[in-house]
């Protein structure tokens, strides 16, 4: 399978080179359909890409056309630490002041999870046209996503049911295998099919043998969740030279 890895010298050079390439995606989506959809993950490695994006790349991005999603989110209140959204506000929506009605957090309300996942589910499907029996069709202009490392990603994890849909887009998360061992809302992998490009920010050492395994899956074991994802368009890996592994190749190097 074609995935192509960018790879950086540190986590700034390969956040950066995201960033370069989410700028051309927006611009393009801007110019052809007037908004950029783009889903980001949580956890720690996003931040630093967050913050370039909101420092260096004020005037290079049509911000009053992008729409921002969220690949999964813990259901805490969204000003608690754990909350993806308050690492997004925090490191680049406030300081973008982007507009409310461009914050499509997702609701992960702990007292309603089943229900309020099939809320945020609706609102996707409104906004991509896509009426409730389409499993499949256009979603995301770009996806965002991270890595566990136990090779989960958004927060679909190995083994779990959630991997299974066929034609649900966000699912409730009630037993995370990984910390936060909070209930959590993910997008599901037909969801991300249906968005036009997909791309991992990995990056530290100790993603290194968990990449090797995603990136070069040994016959007969199961695919990890990473490893499942596909798009429309492409999947491709920015990654670190810590992270990256070794039999990975010469990737292009930022
Ligand atoms: C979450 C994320 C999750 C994350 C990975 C990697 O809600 O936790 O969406 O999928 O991307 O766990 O997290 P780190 O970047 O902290 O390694």
């Amino acid at each position: 399978m074609n995935r192509p890895i960018v790879s950086g010298r540190d986590p700034e050079a390969v956040a950066r080179a995201l960033a370069d390439r989410v700028a051309v995606r927006a611009n393009e989506a801007a110019r052809r359909s007037g908004r950029f959809a783009i889903a980001i993950p949580g956890g720690s490695t996003p931040e630093r890409f967050f913050r370039i994006l909101a420092a260096e790349f004020r005037t290079r991005i049509p911000w009053d056309r992008v729409h921002v999603f969220w690949t999964d989110e813990r259901a805490v209140a969204p000003d608690r630490p754990e909350s993806n959204y308050a690492l997004a506000e925090r490191t680049l929506l406030a300081p973008l002041d982007l507009p409310a009605s461009h914050r499509h957090r997702m609701r992960a309300n702990p007292q309603r999870l089943d229900a309020s996942a099939l809320e945020d589910e609706q609102e996707l499907r409104m906004f991509f046209g896509a009426p409730s029996e389409a499993a499949e069709g256009s979603t995301f202009d770009f996806v965002v996503l991270g890595v566990g490392p136990d090779g989960h990603t958004a927060s679909l994890f190995p083994g779990a049911s959630t991997l299974e849909a066929t034609d649900r887009w966000v699912l409730p998360e009630p037993n995370p295998r990984h910390a936060p061992l909070v209930p959590r809302v993910t997008l599901t992998l037909p969801v991300l099919r249906g968005a036009a490009e997909v791309a991992f920010l990995v990056c530290g050492s100790e993603k290194q043998a968990i990449l090797e395994q995603i990136l070069r899956p040994r016959a007969g074991t199961p695919l990890l969740p990473a490893a499942r994802v596909a798009a429309r368009g492409s999947v491709s890996w920015f990654v670190d030279e810590a992270a990256l592994p070794p039999a990975a190749g010469p990737g292009s190097r930022t």
